[in-house]
Order: C-alpha cells, then structure tokens, then sequence
C-alpha cells in the first residue's frame, strides 16, 4: 500500500507541474473562485488544497458542505473554512453532528457521534461556542445571479445524490432537478467531480481535458469532486476554480498516510475510513 500512494503522490505532483488554462503567473486571479466540498474533517487535503489555492492567486473561496463527518480533524477543519471561506454551506454530515444522524450507516453514525463530542471537549468555551455558531448558521442554499448553489439538489439541498448513473437510469429525476435550475448548478454530495447537462448527460473531468466551458444553450451542474474522501478512484483531493466563463476542476496529491494514522488511533472511527482514501472510494 505504500508503494500505490507514493505513485499517487508522484502522480499528483506531475499533474500539478503541468501548468493549466487557469494557472496565473501574476499570483493574482481576481476573476477565480475556488469551488471546494465535502472536506470530511481530513486537515491533510484541506491544507494542501488551500496552498494550492494560495498559490493560484485565487483568495475567493466557497465551500459546498460537509465539512465535517468521517475524518479525523473537524475542529481544525470547521476553523480554516470559517476562516478562509466566503460563505459555506450546510451538508448532511453537518446537519447531523448539529442535529440528528438519520439513515446513516454505522460507521458514519458512530464518526457523526465522535465529531460532536469533539466539539463539546473544547476547553475554551469562547472557541467551542463559535464551532457551533458556525455550523448553525451554515446556509442551506446560495444563488448568485442565474447559478444556485446548493450541498446535494435543487429539490432536496441536503440530501438528494445526483449520481452521474442517473442520466441513464433516471432522466425524469434529472428533467424535474433541471426544471429548478436558471442555468447553473453546483453541487457536492456524491464526492465524484463532473459536469451533468440537460440531455441530460454526465462528463467526467478526464472527457473535457480538464475544462467545461458554459454555455448559453445549455443548463450544467457541476460538482467539483470531494477535497477529503474522493470516491471516483482517484485518491488525490479535488476541487475547482470557476471563472465567469468555464470551470477547471483541479486533482492535487496529499499525505493519505498521515490520515489513515490519525484514523487508526480514534477508536470510534472505523479504520476503514482511512483505508478507503488510498482507493478513492
Ligand atoms: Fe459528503
């Protein structure tokens, strides 16, 4: 296993040589925002995308959920997005530490349980009472100009998966979520980066070299994969940079190893939500 993830780490750092269509020279990107989701409590990947945000020259952030939830780090990682976000959104995972873990598998339920007590053993009330705040006060739904934003679906912004099966499997479910769409949608939820149409139909980033470029005739949704459990087999962080004309979705390696040690080490996380990130599942 440590030889896969030393060929994903070489695999990222390759990617990340390349330079992009949205790579800037200047360090400045005035008209980029960075897209980021489903962090899932994993400090690693969020601190390695931040840098690699940092280093785009990109300062506007939006985060589409899930914050916390699975991983090992959800103070750290409630703190950054509060910190270096413009506005972040509630997913399920954070609606269930807030509130109630409902239709959660066990090791999911047991990570949401963790979390919360995480929380509450925060020593500085002051700290403790902003995480909370925080969490309570994340947004259900965004719209800026014609694009909504939202964690999972227009119809249900919590907890409805789009999976890219759907354009085949169920067209009617996909007409009724683009019958709510004006023309753009951003979605997380499913952890799988990707660009649907209203064909409908679903490209991954692999089929647009990297790039969707919007247009006027035809409505898109587009998730930007997950920065902290991705699960379209490919184990490095995702995220994306949307300009006003196109989104880049960026992969970018980070220490899986250091997570999945942290993972093993906290007894009510399954060792398995450690092990998975290697595979990207
Ligand atoms: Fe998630």
């Amino acid at each position: 296993m440590a030889d896969d993830l030393v060929q994903f780490e070489k695999a990222g750092d390759e990617a990340q040589v390349e330079p992009g269509p949205g790579d800037t020279a200047a360090g400045s990107a005035p008209n980029a925002t960075a897209l980021i989701s489903d962090i899932h409590a994993n400090l690693e990947a969020l601190t390695t995308v931040l840098a690699d945000i940092e280093k785009r020259g990109i300062s506007r952030i939006l985060c589409l959920g899930d914050i916390i939830g699975y991983g090992p780090d959800p103070c750290a990682c409630i703190d950054l997005v509060a910190q270096k976000c413009e506005w972040a959104l509630m997913g399920n995972h954070d609606f269930a530490v807030l509130y109630e873990p409902t239709s959660f598998n066990p090791s999911a339920e047991s990570a949401a349980f963790w979390t919360r007590q995480q929380f509450e053993l925060e020593k500085d009330p002051v700290a403790r009472r902003k995480r909370w705040e925080y969490l309570g006060n994340l947004k259900i739904r965004e719209r800026i100009g014609n694009a909504l934003y939202v964690h999972a679906s227009p119809r249900r912004p919590i907890n409805e998966y789009i999976f890219p099966d759907d354009v085949i499997t169920a067209p009617s479910k996909m007409a009724q979520i683009f019958d709510r769409i004006e023309h753009r949608c951003f979605v997380g939820h499913t952890h799988v980066a990707g660009v649907f149409t209203d064909e409908p139909d679903f490209y991954p980033p692999a089929d647009l070299d990297g790039t969707y470029h919007f247009s006027e005739r035809e409505k898109c949704i587009i998730n930007p994969g997950s920065v902290g459990q991705p699960r379209d087999r490919d184990p490095r962080a995702s995220y994306a940079v949307l300009f006003p004309d196109r989104v880049e979705f960026v992969r970018i390696a980070y220490d899986i190893q250091a997570v999945i040690d942290k993972v093993k080490k906290i007894d009510d996380l399954s060792d398995f939500l450690g092990l998975r990130l290697l595979e990207g599942r």
